[in-house]
């Protein structure tokens, strides 16, 4: 095996900050909280935290409308705190991974202030100022993420700005190669304080088509979607030059040693996302893959996309699978708590690195926010539609206790009403959601067959998915197989392993070969009660389980 990358074999954490853990009292977590509960993630068995963004901002959009790309905001803390909470991650053997948000910038961020002050502003060429179409109105039909025009009229010059997102988060032009030297600035303002890598916020939005085409109708377009799916973003995204720019990222992490690892949030589908990769490889190293967030959770599609995302990577191009993030509804909500723990055992156990979102662990629910409560500009433009992300966004529960040992204060955010889902109790049973996701961590560190070994679907039909892992041991040249099999249904199923298994040729060496007729034993089931020898004939899997099972 050639030598692997730590965020090949790891685990990421992602840690939204304002909901981790409030350690002054203003009702919003802070970096000092961060820096309190590492050793969560240590119980926890995960490598490496990202930390949404902490710098300087109006909060527009939580953060991810930057003011400055080099410090922190004092709802978070300061650069002190930061420096603390990197050196104490790194004493615990943690990786720090932060969000990079380059497509755009706040509206008060300095740049911006001076460059609208006038077309002949020294950074005017720093954001993407066109002037009205020719009768007047938008330069072209791009529509903002977040709904309406993504052109914002500025009366002073009579020109346009565009913003992809809220008119609080005006584009940079990554055309201007001003812009792109400040940015790499940024990147290593970080890179000196000993950051193991960055998520790169919508990368693939950063260069947009040069003649500022209209984006053509989207056919499937209809009532009750939002705004931005009325056009397919075919010129306003995912340009071809996109890749100078991430060579340039590549470039930049490279200077600071071979292991920091650079994160490209993408959405697009499966061939254009890997295409993310680059050509020789010189892309982003993971191209978020979040096709289990967006898929229909049932086993036939699961198991196609699986596949077809194995036979889409190129060579070398290091797979990886995301179950939640912070703009997206979480996994228990989505699928429902019995089937969260059966993901939870897919994502750990496929091939690639796994990204699990806080709470997830414990199967925090989506707690719903009442309309006048509502934080999430995105629900705020849109209302009704279902877009908001203030239900996954809601704060961690530590204990049971009624501000779940979160805040002292009021926190920014409802808590929701299921108090028994927290680290506490949680910790203390050994059937939970987190000691499910423990075991299957420890595992999977245990087991380099899981981390890095080769993948290989079994066929199956109705609910079931199953797959081998294999990885070659050591000198003797024996071979661990571990194999998984997952029931996506509500009903008793069975898989006759026996003769699939044994009768695979590849399978027939080995640690394997030896155990022809000894039968299985179960490493883990969901269901944390299932572990040895099972009994002869076909794996019986009860309604929501999975297993993960060694031969022998
Ligand atoms: C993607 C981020 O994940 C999301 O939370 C944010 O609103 C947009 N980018 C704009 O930065």
């Amino acid at each position: 095996m050639e030598s692997t990358l730590w965020w090949q074999r790891g685990t990421i954490y992602q840690i939204y900050p304002r909901s981790f853990l409030d350690s002054n009292g203003d009702g919003i977590g802070d970096l000092e909280g961060i820096r309190q509960r590492l050793g969560h993630l240590v119980a926890l068995g995960v490598d490496a935290a990202w930390i949404s963004p902490f710098f300087p901002s109006p909060m527009a959009d939580f953060g991810y409308d930057v003011a400055d790309y080099c410090g922190v905001d004092p709802i978070f803390g300061t650069l002190e705190d930061f420096d603390r909470l990197i050196a104490e991650a790194h004493r615990l053997g943690l990786r720090i991974i932060l969000d990079f948000v380059p497509n755009h910038t706040s509206d008060q961020h300095p740049w911006f202030v001076e460059s609208r002050q006038g077309r002949d502003s020294a950074k005017r060429d720093w954001y993407i100022w066109r002037d009205p179409a020719p009768g007047g109105g938008p330069p072209n039909n791009w529509v903002s993420n977040f709904g309406g025009s993504a052109w914002q009229f500025d009366p002073a010059s009579g020109q346009y700005y565009y913003h992809a997102f809220l008119k609080e988060q005006p584009d940079l032009n990554w055309r201007n190669p001003a812009v792109v030297d400040a940015m790499m600035a940024a990147l290593r303002f970080w890179l000196e304080r000993g950051v193991d890598g960055f998520r790169v916020d919508v990368i693939w939005h950063l260069i947009k088509d040069g003649a500022f085409r209209d984006n053509p109708p989207n056919p499937g377009f209809s009532h009750g979607q939002p705004d931005i799916n009325r056009f397919l973003q075919i010129h306003s995204t995912d340009q071809p030059e996109i890749f100078r720019i991430i060579t340039r990222m590549r470039e930049t992490l490279a200077a600071y040693g071979g292991d920091r690892v650079l994160i490209g949030e993408i959405y697009l589908p499966v061939e254009r996302l890997v295409a993310y990769y680059g050509e020789r490889l010189a892309g982003v190293h993971l191209p978020f893959n979040f096709q289990l967030i967006l898929a229909s959770w049932n086993a036939r599609g699961i198991a196609r996309l699986i596949d077809d995302y194995e036979q889409a990577l190129p060579e070398g191009g290091w797979p990886n699978w995301v179950l939640g993030n912070h703009d997206q509804r979480r996994v228990a909500g989505r699928i429902g708590s019995a089937q969260a723990r059966v993901a939870a055992m897919l994502l750990l156990t496929l091939r690639g690195t796994p990204t699990i979102y806080y709470g997830d662990e414990l199967g925090m629910p989506d707690v719903p926010v009442p309309p006048a409560l509502a934080q999430d500009p995105w629900e705020r433009n849109e209302p009704g539609l279902g877009v908001g992300r203030d239900p996954e966004r809601t704060p961690m529960r530590w204990d049971a206790s009624p501000k779940a040992g979160f805040t002292t204060g009021e926190p920014w955010l409802p808590i929701g009403p299921e108090r028994e889902i927290n680290v506490a109790d949680e910790t203390a049973d050994p059937r939970s959601m987190f000691s499910l996701h423990r075991r299957l961590l420890g595992l999977r560190r245990a087991h380099e067959a899981l981390s890095l070994g080769q993948f290989e679907l079994i066929p199956t039909t109705g609910d079931l998915i199953a797959y081998r892992r294999r990885q070659e041991k050591g000198e003797g040249g024996t071979e661990e197989v571990l194999t998984v099999v997952l029931n996506l249904g509500s009903r008793d199923a069975e898989l006759d392993l026996g003769q699939g298994a044994l009768g695979h040729g590849a399978l027939g060496h080995g640690a394997v070969g030896h155990s022809t007729g000894a039968g299985w034993r179960c490493l883990v089931s969901t269901h944390l009660d299932r572990e040895g020898a099972e009994p002869a004939g076909p794996i019986r899997l009860r309604p929501d389980e999975g297993l993960v099972l060694a031969e022998g």
